[in-house]
């Protein structure tokens, strides 16, 4: 039998990624745990409650287990609400907390990046419009100062906002998320002033410290045409493609927000990134559906016969994580990339060693053309509060029973360990951890 490995270069970072409202628990003060207490909005009724409990200290072993488990990188974000619980106040106590678990990455070699936004907004900022009102900006910079001035000594690499093209869908397109609108219009201008937002905290960290490295999570959606042919079902996908994902890139690099459905030019945003961060989860298959214009006339389904997770909600397509990295080093040649998320919900894990095998390995084919991907980070390290589908999704290495904060390792995070410590993925691991695509991955 072949035997290989597909090694990454020396000093790839190698983690996972959590989030503030996702994992801290009695988060009060936010939209999201307001949204939490409505009849009807998180399936099941679930609430994120005491989540996995890191503000009550069990970071600590979290970080151990990603310690041990050979990961050199971790990504967190730090809650707005708890540092600035009203307009007028810092609690500064929350600040040093942050910094402790900072110390804790420290003391673990875990090299942090910082995710300075990551859906959760104040309550307070919420009560006065949110994103929608333009005071935003200005608020949220004076939140990056802060928050920077207070942690610049452990961290340089930050995310100023994690997936605002999700939080501008799901917030004002679909109403998943609060506030749970659906105009088109307000949608851009969420977006726009999302952008300004990122531009603003982007100049601001760099005046802090001109070494930082900033960027933000881009949400990164590949989309196929059901039918190649068939000129309609091309035009719903190029529709969506663009919907989806291009907003922030193209203000990025022309300082002009290109929606698909509209325009609007934001010259500040040019430039103003280090690196690019890349969530990528699934690739869709995209058919032209006349009665569906809310969603710009596209159907957006996984193919029958697709490796499929628990609720249908992701599939396996590593092919997509390429796609995604050949088209950031076309959009910005020479610019750092990271997958700052990857990962599927999968409670039994029989689907999740051979979901980060395969995107490895895809990540790997990337690598080998010499783009600059520096680093991977799993979503996510233990089991926590995923948004409107509350617990019912389980994306963790560990599972958590939320009631009793049992954690139990699952077997990817073993394979997961396995390729952080060697930097590479080996066909031994393909072998030990999901033989049913060993043939495909070494054929012969
Ligand atoms: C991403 C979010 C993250 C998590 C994963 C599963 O869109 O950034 O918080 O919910 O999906």
């Amino acid at each position: 039998m072949p035997e290989a490995t597909f090694h990454f270069p020396r000093g790839f970072l190698w983690g996972t990624a959590t989030a503030s409202h996702q994992v801290e628990g009695n988060n009060t003060n936010n939209n999201w745990w307001n949204w939490e207490q409505q009849p009807g909005r998180i399936q099941q009724g679930h609430r994120s409650a005491l989540a996995c409990d890191w503000w009550g200290g069990r970071w600590k072993d979290d970080f151990d287990r990603a310690a041990e488990a050979g990961q050199n990188a971790h990504r967190f974000s730090v809650e707005w609400s708890r540092i600035q619980p009203t307009p007028d106040t810092w609690d500064e106590s929350a600040l040093e907390q942050y910094r402790q678990m900072l110390r804790g990455l420290r003391d673990r070699n875990m090299l942090p990046l910082v995710s300075l936004h990551h859906f959760s907004d104040p309550l307070w900022l919420a009560e006065r419009g949110g994103w929608e009102n333009q005071e935003v900006v200005a608020k949220f910079e004076k939140f990056v100062r802060k928050a920077v001035e207070a942690l610049k000594e452990y961290v340089s690499l930050w995310c100023t906002i994690n997936e605002p093209n999700v939080y501008v869908l799901e917030g004002y397109v679909s109403g998943q998320f609060p506030p749970g609108k659906k105009n088109f219009k307000l949608a851009m201008q969420v977006m726009a002033n999302m952008l300004r937002g990122h531009a603003a905290a982007y100049r601001t960290i760099h005046a802090i410290q001109p070494e930082a490295r900033v960027g933000y999570a881009l949400h990164y959606r590949p989309v196929v045409p059901a039918r190649a042919w068939f000129p309609l079902d091309r035009m719903a996908a190029n529709l969506h493609y663009a919907g989806i994902n291009l907003a922030f890139p193209s203000a990025l690099s022309g300082g002009v927000m290109r929606s698909g459905i509209g325009n609007v030019s934001i010259p500040e945003a040019k430039g103003t990134q280090d690196y690019l961060g890349v969530n990528y989860y699934n690739t869709f298959t995209v058919k032209f559906d006349l009665l569906k214009p809310g969603e710009l006339f596209g159907s957006a389904y996984f193919p029958k016969g697709s490796d499929l997770s628990d609720n249908g909600f992701n599939a396996n397509t590593p092919e997509g994580l390429f796609t995604a990295v050949k088209w950031a080093v076309r959009t910005y040649p020479g610019l750092p990339i990271i997958i700052t998320e990857n990962g599927i919900e999968c409670a039994d894990d029989h689907i999740r060693p051979r979901y980060i095998a395969q995107h490895v390995r895809q990540l790997w084919r990337a690598v080998n053309f010499n783009w600059p991907v520096k680093g991977y980070f799993h979503w996510s390290l233990v089991d926590n509060f995923e948004w409107e589908r509350g617990w019912t999704q389980r994306f963790g290495l560990w599972a958590l029973d939320p009631e009793t904060q049992v954690r139990a390792k699952r077997p990817s995070a073993d394979l997961y360990a396995e390729i952080c410590k060697e930097n590479g993925l080996s066909s031994q691991m393909v072998r030990k951890y999901c033989p049913e695509i060993f043939e495909k991955m070494f054929p012969g």
